[in-house]
């Protein structure tokens, strides 16, 4: 098993990771042994896992499964009030804990809610995505989308600890592993230029669920998201935690747009990429190389390199509501080089403009 710590004082929590963990009752028994634990999912990853994660959970004095319908769609207010319901039914206090067993979406919902639940409960994330593994279960970023935009509503809120087992990737479709992938190449972007080579390398066996280069690229992937949260946890001007969403301003446009769950975060964050790195070409900071082997790496895991049919129109407008935007200017995450990135205002809307309307072949 490997083990990263993340450093916040009174928030600090380990992030543990390796196969067959869900049945490692060890990494559960300190926080649920006499405790109300209520257990949080949905009805495709309920019937797979939950069974298993109970066993690990005999010492708690009563649990509770939360089963929410499956999809980006229910990542609401809905979902949320069938948590407070549950709970409030269940007569579950302060001193009660949450687990997410899921993607990134209940883990993002699950977080929300131990975060607003009686002012705050405690909560422990258990990752089944790749991307959750990599991203969403790690840095307390919780919440869930508005009609009028996604991830508008929310809160940085800590879990006391991640259990990554990677065995749960087994199950996954490709398509959501390939989504996964989509934040892992992100972290050789943005930070990591040796990681990004490793990538290139390995990027066929991570497809083909390999264990040792999925354990690889997961501990890779939250040693740098760890570095990234430790430095800047709640995403300041200095504009560190923000590079983390490189791709993302472009994504979450195509995925308001297009309504939730029409294109698979890790899809649009692709495409977003793509366009985060054509814009940082066209500036003068990365090479034409560079950019093709962007473009490379994200075909070659099967991510789009285009966005949908959106209007300039639609995109700007979209991109206007986004939570880093500084007065009145879209805020943009761009590329240095291949291996850092930086969040800037300051550029030519005609640049911007250019990569909206530009077809990647
Ligand atoms: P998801 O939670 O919708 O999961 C994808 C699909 O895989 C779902 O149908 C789910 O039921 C299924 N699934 C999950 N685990 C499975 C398993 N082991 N076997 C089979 N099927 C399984 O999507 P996601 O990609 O995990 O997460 C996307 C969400 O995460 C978005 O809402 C995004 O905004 C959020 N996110 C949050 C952060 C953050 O920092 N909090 C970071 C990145 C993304
Ligand atoms: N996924 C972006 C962040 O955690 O800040």
């Amino acid at each position: 098993m490997e083990t990263i710590r993340i450093s916040l004082g009174d928030r600090s929590y380990d992030i543990c990771s390796g196969r067959g963990l869900l049945s490692k009752k060890d990494l559960f028994i300190q926080y649920v042994s006499k405790k109300n634990v209520a257990i949080i999912t949905n009805e495709t990853v309920g019937p797979l896992y939950l069974k298993k994660l109970r066993k690990s959970l005999s010492d708690a004095t009563s649990i509770i499964e939360i089963v929410l319908k499956d999809g980006e769609e229910f990542k609401n207010q809905d979902s949320l009030d069938i948590i407070y319901e549950a709970l409030l039914n269940n007569k579950y206090g302060r001193d009660s804990i949450l687990i997410a067993l899921g993607g990134g979406v209940v883990g993002d919902i699950t977080g929300y809610a131990a975060a607003t639940y009686m002012r705050g409960i405690d909560f422990i994330q258990v990752p089944t995505t790749l991307l959750s593994q990599v991203d969403s279960s790690v840095g307390g970023k919780t919440g869930i989308n508005h009609r009028l935009g996604k991830n508008m509503i929310g809160a940085f809120y800590q879990p006391k600890r991640v259990i990554i087992d990677v065995d749960c990737l087994e199950s996954l479709p490709d398509i959501e592993l390939s989504a996964g992938l989509a934040e892992v190449i992100k972290y050789g972007l943005i930070r990591d230029p040796i990681f990004f080579e490793w990538l290139e390398q390995n990027v066929n066996n991570l497809l083909k669920k390999h264990p040792d280069s999925l354990i690889e690229a997961i501990t890779r992937s939250c040693n740098n998201k760890a570095a990234v949260v430790t430095e800047d946890e709640f995403e300041t001007e200095k504009g560190i935690r923000a590079t983390l969403n490189l791709g993302h301003t472009f994504g979450h446009a195509i995925e308001t747009a297009l309504g939730y769950g029409k294109w698979l975060h890790g899809q649009a964050v692709a495409a977003g990429m793509i366009m985060a790195s054509h814009m940082s070409m066209q500036l003068g900071f990365i090479e034409e190389q560079d950019f093709t082997r962007i473009k490379n790496i994200l075909k070659a895991a099967n991510l789009p390199i285009n966005p949908p049919d959106l209007s300039q129109d639609q995109f700007l407008d979209l991109m206007a509501s986004d939570k880093k935007n500084k007065n009145g200017k879209i805020s943009l995450i761009l590329l240095r080089s291949l291996g850092e990135a930086f969040q800037t205002e300051d550029y030519d809307m005609k640049v911007l403009e250019k990569t909206i309307n530009t077809k990647i072949f």
